[in-house]
């Protein structure tokens, strides 16, 4: 088993308690980690703060420590996907795509670190101004505070590690219990690649302690946080006047117009509603399908699930593995079965092995239904009906949440209304609710949270706008 250690003030740091990763497959344990305790987490903030008040590094060098990290990262690349397929149980080919897209996260924080600046301020356009001449600057926030979450264990932390660093900020970072092996291999790679001790810290340990200590220390400027919507309350109760980014919960919509491609629709959401077991939070969860095309889609649906590979994450033909544990697939049949006595039919799946949910689907729901009202975060989507677009668009805005969402017609109207109406943070047109790419801006609205991940926009929150204004006198 190996052994791994915190990384506090460039130090790999090692503690009395030790907690097991699992290998989320085999269930076997795999690797130990150690557990911050209060004395850790204390000195990884102070770390960074005593790092943060030597001044911030010059842009050039940020960039070239994020670049260096995104080069070995590529070099690492097959380890690095391994290790995730480990850790999160998520199937191999989508742990080398994360590993590339957190490549791309990392290089365009690179490149975003030479582009931050301000504006000129035309202060003389006010009477009594004329001899005064103005402009912003953009300063780093000082110490972020980042908690990430089990499903994107490389790229969701690459979103908050890499804009904090290129916006000239320290970090201190605490990842998923369940998956922070993949952390602890990336501070390594900003060790090589040479950042200043205690820029970038890394403690474990559960939310109720690690996380709570964290929330509450006035050191820290900047909370950044990917998880559920419970959670980004408390964070939002407990931080005063500090600031947040919060990327919480989801249930994304898809609309299945009556003028959709209906194979383009649903080879697409079928891919997307399952890919890592359903547990991101822009999988499809809810399809809103024009009543004329339902049971054509149904049918097609569930034809191109059928081709889904489930099983061992390994295999690197897997579509759908294991969910990230046992109780969590336990509690997605609790709900499916729960629907079930309210009146929903299953079309497929419902059953599972463990934490293997089979890719399932519903019919016949409604939003009373957790399975379409709360996230389910599991391979189960929802088929829902509707005869208006209008009705339909309604229906969808029901929900507490709205990351992303989206839309298949042929039907430019159809497609605009939609894209203007869905109350969501980003919308795609005959494509699925799960479409990223790691330059777009990304954050909800409602109950997901708010402020926006894509390098660019972070750096935007990461950093704070400050006003300079000369007055000048006459020349002497
Ligand atoms: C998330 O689950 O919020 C991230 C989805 C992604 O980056 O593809």
């Amino acid at each position: 088993m190996e052994d791994f250690k915190l990384y506090i003030d460039g130090q790999w740091v090692d503690t009395e308690e030790k907690a097991e990763v699992l290998d989320k497959y085999s269930m076997e344990p795999y690797a130990s980690v150690p557990q911050a305790s209060e004395k850790e987490v204390d000195q990884a903030v102070k770390a960074a703060e005593d790092a943060y008040n030597e001044g911030p590094l010059p842009p050039y060098e940020r960039f070239k420590i994020l670049k260096k990290v995104s080069e070995l990262m590529q070099e690492r690349k097959e380890d690095l996907a391994l290790t995730i397929t480990k850790e999160a149980g998520k199937p191999l080919k989508q742990a080398r795509t994360e590993i590339d897209r957190a490549t791309q996260t990392v290089e365009l924080s690179a490149e975003e670190a030479k582009r931050i600046s301000g504006e000129g301020v035309p202060v003389e356009a006010s009477p009594g101004s004329e001899n005064r001449m103005a402009f912003t600057i953009r300063v780093p926030v000082g110490v972020v505070g980042a908690i990430s979450p089990f499903n994107f264990p490389m790229n969701l932390v690459c979103h908050k590690i890499a804009p904090a660093i290129a916006a000239g900020n320290a970090v201190v970072l605490k990842p998923a219990s369940k998956t922070p092996v993949t952390a602890l291999k990336l501070a390594s790679l900003f060790h090589e690649a040479g950042l200043r001790k205690g820029l970038f810290n890394v403690v474990i340990g559960s939310g109720s302690t690690v996380g709570n200590q964290m929330m509450q220390d006035e050191r820290i400027s900047l909370y950044t946080f990917t998880g559920s919507s419970k959670v980004g309350l408390k964070l939002k109760q407990n931080t005063g006047m500090n600031k947040l980014i919060l990327e919480l919960g989801n249930n994304s919509p898809v609309i299945i117009d009556k003028h959709a491609d209906i194979d383009k629709a649903a080879e697409n959401t079928a891919a997307k509603g399952y890919a890592f077991a359903g547990q991101t939070c822009i999988s499809v969860q809810r399809l809103y399908v024009h009543g004329e095309v339902k049971k054509e889609f149904e049918n097609k649906f569930i034809e191109a699930l059928k081709k889904l590979k489930v099983g061992d994450p390994n295999d690197p033909d897997t579509d759908v593995g294991p969910m990230i544990g046992e109780k969590e697939a336990e509690a997605a049949v609790e709900w499916i079965e729960e629907a079930k006595s309210g009146g929903a039919t299953v079309l497929h799946g419902g059953t599972r092995k463990g934490a293997l949910l089979e890719p399932t689907v519903l019919t016949d729901v409604d939003e009373s239904m957790k399975v379409v009202s709360e996230e389910v975060f599991a391979p189960v989507v929802s088929i829902l009906s509707f005869s208006d677009l209008k009705e339909g668009v309604k229906e969808v805005n029901k929900s507490k949440y709205g990351l992303q969402g989206g839309i298949f017609t042929q039907n430019v109207d159809n497609a605009f209304y939609a894209a203007r109406n869905v109350q969501v943070g980003g919308f795609m047109i005959n494509d699925s609710s799960q479409y990223r790419v790691d330059l777009m801006p990304y954050g909800g609205v409602k109950e997901s949270g708010w402020g926006k991940e894509g390098p660019k926009y972070t750096i935007e929150d990461m950093t704070e706008e400050r006003l300079v204004v000369m007055n000048l006198d006459d020349p002497s």
